[in-house]
């Protein structure tokens, strides 16, 4: 067998299996090999084994990559992301640590409001480039797929430039972006005194045209499974001063009825508002934050489909110390993925390690379960599970090289980047903790 990419004597390869969530304790169960190999060809893994076993196969490799005392993993999928942003939240950042809640700052017009002010004034050309040093970051910390959502918008205009410049980053860096619309992240400020009158304009106007919206799918970086849709899913922020559990199911069903995937902001601050419940009975894909969510409604969660996605940096960048029950819903069978919530308001952090040491530490995750959560279940979370998320012949050629020769240094150390090299799509885009040359040459 000819191979592109050749990657030997790895001192391990790790990697959950299968194509599907994985739950309850199994999320504990990694393919571990020593002296591990994966070799590649147009883009695809096509075999992963002992270094012995898969070199028997090979007649030529286009390139080998000898990985002697590092760790190769799948490549993290962060499945929860407010990607696209203009500016940031330092000030309020010094204010909560003075004392201010982030939802006396929200309703006191600033938060989130603040980040939609800058960014209806941000051109696109300055969305594109702030964006873009955030995926750089991200691809940088070994993550070569993320869902993003839009939501610093609130009106059809600035939601759909939030879009384009998604789609624009989609097909021009090889980070992957899977889509959200989160045009009910708040009530924007105009419509502060009848909520009522942007719920109407969400269902009748905005999620309507976004559902008809195609893009063109273009550039040398287009995702084969980008398939023009402008959004893949529709979220919702249920909370005491965004959208009540009322607005949440109309907006949701409105969505669902259009085609739309759907997500929920669930249970971030106000204890049990009911949205981990709607969400299960709506069949959402995934369910995310989960911090006060009562154990009648987790138990109810486990034993659905939906995938419940924590966000760890959340209650580490607010110093809450609330961490959602991980381990709960693990041990009550359900089907846990971990991401960064990556946002200026609450948690500004590109590094899927980085989530998986607060997962361990705080969310009594194995480091072997926070490695399922965030690779082949934080793929599963965007509908992705066929294509990426493990190492298996067949999938995406998506995978990361640890400076490292233990899986458990992911979750154990914190604060370092281990990643050495990232293959995306079969082809390296990271070498030596770098953006590999013939990248940059793209921009
Ligand atoms: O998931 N809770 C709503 N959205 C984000 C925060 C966004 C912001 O503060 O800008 C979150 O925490
Ligand atoms: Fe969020």
């Amino acid at each position: 067998m000819r191979v592109d990419l050749f990657i030997r004597h790895a001192a391990q390869v790790v990697t959950p299996l299968g194509h599907r969530p994985v739950r309850g304790m199994a999320m504990g169960n990694l393919e571990l090999i020593p002296d591990g190999a994966v070799a590649i060809r147009d883009g695809r893994i096509v075999a992963v084994g002992p270094t012995s076993t898969v070199e028997a196969q090979i007649t030529e490799a286009a390139e080998i990559l000898e990985a002697r005392d590092q760790v190769v993993v799948p490549g993290f999928v962060d499945p929860h992301t407010h990607l696209v942003w203009a500016g940031d939240r330092a000030a309020e950042f010094e204010l909560r640590l003075k004392g201010a809640t982030y939802l006396e700052i929200l309703r006191a017009g600033g938060g989130i409001l603040f980040t939609v002010r800058a960014t209806r004034a941000a051109s696109s050309d300055q969305l594109i480039a702030e964006t873009r040093s955030r995926m750089d970051r991200m691809l940088l910390h070994g993550t070569t797929t993320a869902e993003a959502k839009t939501g610093y918008g609130l009106e059809w205009e600035t939601e759909r430039r939030l879009l384009d410049v998604l789609h624009h980053l989609n097909g021009a860096h090889p980070l992957d972006l899977v889509p959200t619309f989160l045009g009910a992240h708040a009530v924007p400020e105009e419509h502060r005194e009848n909520p009522e009158a942007y719920v109407g304009q969400l269902i009748e106007e905005m999620l309507p045209r976004i559902a008809a919206q195609r893009y063109p799918v273009e550039g040398p970086w287009s995702p084969p499974w980008a398939d023009g849709r402008a959004a893949w899913f529709c979220d919702v922020f249920c909370e005491r001063g965004a959208f009540n559990l009322d607005q949440t199911r109309r907006i949701l069903e409105a969505a669902k009825a259009l085609g739309f995937g759907l997500k929920v902001h669930a249970d971030e601050f106000e204890p049990a508002l009911g949205a981990t419940p709607l969400a299960v009975q709506l069949r959402a894909i995934s369910v995310d934050h989960l911090v006060s969510t009562p154990p009648e409604h987790l138990e109810l969660l486990a034993r659905s489909e939906t995938i419940g996605v924590t966000l760890p940096g959340t209650p580490f960048g607010l110093a809450t110390g609330h961490y959602a029950p991980g381990r709960q819903l693990i041990d009550a069978g359900g089907a846990l993925a971990i991401a960064t919530d990556l946002n200026p308001g609450t948690s500004w952090c590109e590094s899927m390690p980085m989530m998986m040491a607060l997962a361990t530490r705080y969310m009594k995750l194995t480091p072997a379960e926070a490695l399922t959560a965030a690779t082949l279940n934080a793929a599963c979370a965007i509908g992705l599970g066929r294509e990426i998320g493990s190492l298996e012949p067949g999938k995406q050629a998506d995978l990361v090289l640890l400076d490292a020769r233990d899986y458990r240094h992911l979750a154990y150390r914190y604060g370092v980047n281990l990643v050495h090299t990232v293959v995306k799509r079969g082809k390296i885009v990271v070498r030596e903790g770098r953006i590999a040359q013939d990248e940059e040459l793209h921009r």
